[in-house]
């Protein structure tokens, strides 16, 4: 059944949300306080870089699905709202609330009576269960529904879900079915559970990932100390179902804006609580540790010893992003050991497909091929399969010693030795020439 849904936050997810729930036949209304936006948005212009997204919207806007406006009185008359504001972390970890909370009375003074008011915004455990008062209203009831989007894949996400996860209350079971009934076209597995645990589910979901992550990572150096692949390790286990083949890929790091923040989250939330989640802190402690591994090895590509001085050494940088697929820097790994490298006197030049400017201490450049220009070593840092195209032969001609460190396990060694060049891997047969 169409829905009138209002959506509070043009963001990331408040505008995936809203211009995918106008394509599943809903009348959507986006509200966003910042009128240039709303303003943008109106014409079809999307500030954010996600594959569909803007085709979705401008489709929205002209089907009269999907409208933006900055007041919040135009969700008067929406059965259903959204909340899709941001809830950045604050200084010890803990979620900062501060923008949600100041929407919240503004909202219920509007809200229709029997309105359900749905939270996307990754919140502290427990968040739900504060809304109505939050709010000033007994009459309307909240449910729970954290997302699962991946940056690069959000539309693709939203209209495909793994699960779509609804927490409410034991009286409110009409309310989570009416939102379960928005998602019926994706066809999605619904699980239906308490708002408690749909909202730590958000953050457990991450923080795992997180481990999963830094586990590869480790497991990376034990096969890079005992002789094996972490390729073959991870496709082995892969095959148990217990396991699984994905987030066992070793990198430079985890990084983007949601597993750094959500796991700082989550270990302060658990400590507040008098758990400790010692699996969690380390994992983040094994993250830190990975970008002086990959300095490490990036000192002993470009100077041949794991000590020596950088000062002045040109490196080239394929990759910025925190991974590929986007241009988005925030925690970025990639970034991190670049300034590393620049602050031991580096001098750097890089090239990322999906990022033009931003970055300090490092030169950027649109033409892949200007990395390699007298390079003492070239580090690919972001997996974006267009490195693989490159034509190799012609970098190692440029470079003034053509070794290669592959963070992601990207590239064919067989390809880059044939090409000219030494290739240091994570986690297999080192020194790949
Ligand atoms: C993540 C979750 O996947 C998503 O469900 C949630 O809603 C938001 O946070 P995202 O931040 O877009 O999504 O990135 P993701 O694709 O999960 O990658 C996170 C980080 O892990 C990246 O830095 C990536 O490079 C790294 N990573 C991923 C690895 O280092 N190894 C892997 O095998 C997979």
């Amino acid at each position: 059944m169409a829905e009138r849904i209002g959506v509070l936050g043009a963001g990331y997810v408040g505008l995936t949300s809203a211009a995918c729930f106008a394509r599943l036949g809903h009348q959507v209304t986006c509200v966003d306080t910042d009128a240039s936006k709303v303003d943008s948005l109106r014409r079809g212009q999307v500030g954010i870089e996600e594959p569909g997204l803007p085709e979705l919207v401008v489709a929205g806007l002209r089907a009269f699905a999907l409208d933006f406006t900055t007041g919040v009185a135009d969700l008067s008359g929406c059965g259903v709202v959204l909340l899709c504001l941001p809830t950045p972390p604050g200084a010890n970890g803990s979620p900062d609330l501060g923008v949600l909370e100041a929407a919240l009375p503004g909202l219920g003074a509007v809200l229709a009576p029997g309105a359900v008011v749905v939270t996307k915004s990754t919140v502290p455990v427990g968040t739900a269960e504060r809304l109505p008062a939050l709010l000033g209203r007994d009459d309307v009831t909240v449910v729970s529904n954290p997302e699962f989007l991946r940056e690069g894949h959000a539309v693709h996400d939203f209209l495909n879900p793994d699960r779509v996860v609804l927490g409410a209350g034991p009286a409110d079971s009409a309310a989570a079915d009416r939102v379960a009934a928005l998602y019926e076209p994706t066809g999605a597995t619904v699980v239906h559970t308490d708002p408690a645990s749909a909202e730590l589910a958000k953050y457990a979901s991450n923080a795992f990932l997180a481990v999963k992550a830094s586990y590869a990572n480790v497991l990376a150096e034990l096969c890079e100390t005992w002789g094996a692949d972490v390729r073959e390790v991870g496709r082995t286990m892969g095959v148990d179902p217990r396991i699984g083949p994905h987030f066992l890929s070793p990198g430079p790091g985890w990084g983007g804006s949601c597993l750094p923040k959500d796991t700082r989250a989550l270990l302060h939330a658990a400590e507040t609580a008098g758990v400790g989640f010692d699996l969690v802190r380390d994992a983040m402690r094994v993250n830190e540790r990975q970008c002086a591994r990959m300095v490490r090895l990036a000192r002993r590509a470009a100077t041949g010893t794991v000590d020596g001085s950088l000062a002045g050494v040109r490196i080239g940088l394929l990759g910025l992003a925190f991974k590929a697929g986007t241009g988005d820097l925030r925690d970025s790994p990639a970034v991190a050991v670049a300034t590393e490298l620049a602050r031991r006197g580096a001098e750097l030049t890089a090239h990322d497909p999906a990022v033009t400017s931003g970055v300090d201490g490092l030169q950027l450049v649109d033409d892949p091929y200007l990395v390699a220009k007298d390079a003492a070593a070239l580090v690919l840092l972001t997996e974006w399969p267009e490195f693989r195209d490159l034509d190799w032969p012609r970098l190692a001609a440029a470079c003034e010693r053509p070794v290669v460190v592959d963070t992601r396990n990207l590239l064919d060694p067989t390809m880059l030795a044939q090409s000219g060049f030494t290739c240091f891997g994570l986690g297999t047969a080192r020194d790949r020439s």
